[in-house]
C-alpha cells in the first residue's frame, strides 16, 4: 500500500461521501408527510454520511494507509445500505405503494447505480486490483455516459414546462448522450478489438466536447436557478450535485487521456 493509494481513497470518499449525503436529502424532500419512517431513515443516512465526509476531509496524506484501510471497508458497509435502502424505495414506488410521492423511478434507480459505483471502487481499491486502463476507459464511460443522459432527462422533466426554450435544450442534451452510450456500447461489443490507442484517444475527445457543453449547461442552470431567474421545482443543491458528477467525469475523462497518451496532467482554468 503506497501514498497513491492513500491520495486516490481520500478523493473518491470525499467526493462520493457527499453525493450520498446529498441524495439521502433528495430522497427526502421527494417523501410524502405522512411517510415518516422513510424520512427518518433518509435523515440517518444524511448524518452516517455527514460524519463520513467530516471524518475523510479530517484524514492525510500523512495517514497511516492501514488506517485509510479500515476506513475504507466502513465506508462500504454504510454503502451498501444506503444502496438497499434506494433500491427498497424503488421496490415501493414501482409497486405504487407511495402514490403522490416526487422521486421519479429513474432517479432512484440512478442514485443506487451510484451507490453501486461508489462500493465497487471502493472495493477496487482495497484490494489494489485495478482494471487494465482500455477496460476502464470503456467501462467507467458506459457508467458515467448513462448518469450523464439520465441527468438531461431529469432537468428536462423538472424545469417548468413553460420554460420551453430551457427545456428543448435538455431534451437535446439527452438524444446526445443516448446516442454516445449508444457509441460506447458498440465498442464494448467490439472488444477486444476495439481496444486501440487511435480508437480510444478519438472516443475520449469526442465524450469529453459534449460533457463540458452539458457541464456549461448545467452550470448556467444552477445559476439561474440560484438566483431565482427561472421557472422550476428543481432544487438549487440538486442543480449543484448534477454539475458536480459533470465536473468529476471530465476530470476522469483527461486522466485516462493523459495515461493513454503519456501526456503531462494540465492544470485546468476552464471552469
Ligand atoms: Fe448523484
Ligand atoms: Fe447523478
Amino acid at each position: 500500500m503506497s501514498d497513491a493509494f492513500v491520495a486516490r481513497s481520500l478523493e473518491e470518499v470525499r467526493f462520493w461521501s457527499r453525493i450520498m449525503k446529498e441524495h439521502s436529502l433528495f430522497l427526502k424532500l421527494g417523501f410524502r408527510c405522512e411517510d415518516t419512517q422513510l424520512i427518518n431513515e433518509a435523515n440517518q443516512f444524511y448524518a452516517i454520511f455527514e460524519a463520513i465526509e467530516n471524518r475523510a476531509n479530517a484524514f492525510t496524506m500523512g495517514t497511516d494507509p492501514h488506517v485509510i484501510k479500515k476506513f475504507n471497508e466502513e465506508v462500504h458497509n454504510a454503502v451498501s445500505y444506503i444502496w438497499a435502502f434506494k433500491r427498497k424505495v424503488l421496490g415501493l414506488i414501482l409497486r405504487c405503494q407511495l402514490p403522490g410521492a416526487n422521486n421519479f423511478p429513474l432517479l432512484v434507480d440512478h442514485v443506487s447505480r451510484e451507490a453501486n459505483y461508489f462500493r465497487n471502487r471502493l472495493s477496487e481499491l482495497n484490494k489494489g486490483t485495478l482494471e487494465p486502463l482500455p477496460d476502464a476507459i470503456i467501462d467507467e464511460n458506459v457508467f458515467f455516459l448513462r448518469i450523464m443522459a439520465d441527468h438531461a432527462k431529469f432537468i428536462s422533466h423538472l424545469l417548468d414546462p413553460s420554460e420551453r426554450k430551457l427545456v428543448e435544450q435538455a431534451n437535446h442534451f439527452s438524444q446526445e448522450f443516448d446516442q454516445l452510450l449508444f457509441q460506447a456500447k458498440d465498442l464494448e461489443s467490439m472488444r477486444p478489438q476495439s481496444q486501440t490507442v487511435p480508437l480510444l484517444d478519438q472516443f475520449l475527445d469526442q465524450n469529453r466536447v459534449s460533457v463540458k457543453s452539458l457541464r456549461d449547461f448545467k452550470k448556467t442552470a444552477r445559476d439561474l436557478i440560484e438566483a431565482c431567474k427561472i421557472k422550476s421545482i428543481i432544487h438549487p443543491l440538486l442543480a449543484d450535485h448534477v454539475f458536480r458528477e459533470a465536473e468529476h467525469f471530465l476530470i476522469i475523462i483527461d486522466m485516462f487521456e493523459n495515461s493513454l497518451t503519456g501526456k503531462p496532467v494540465q492544470v485546468r482554468f476552464d471552469h
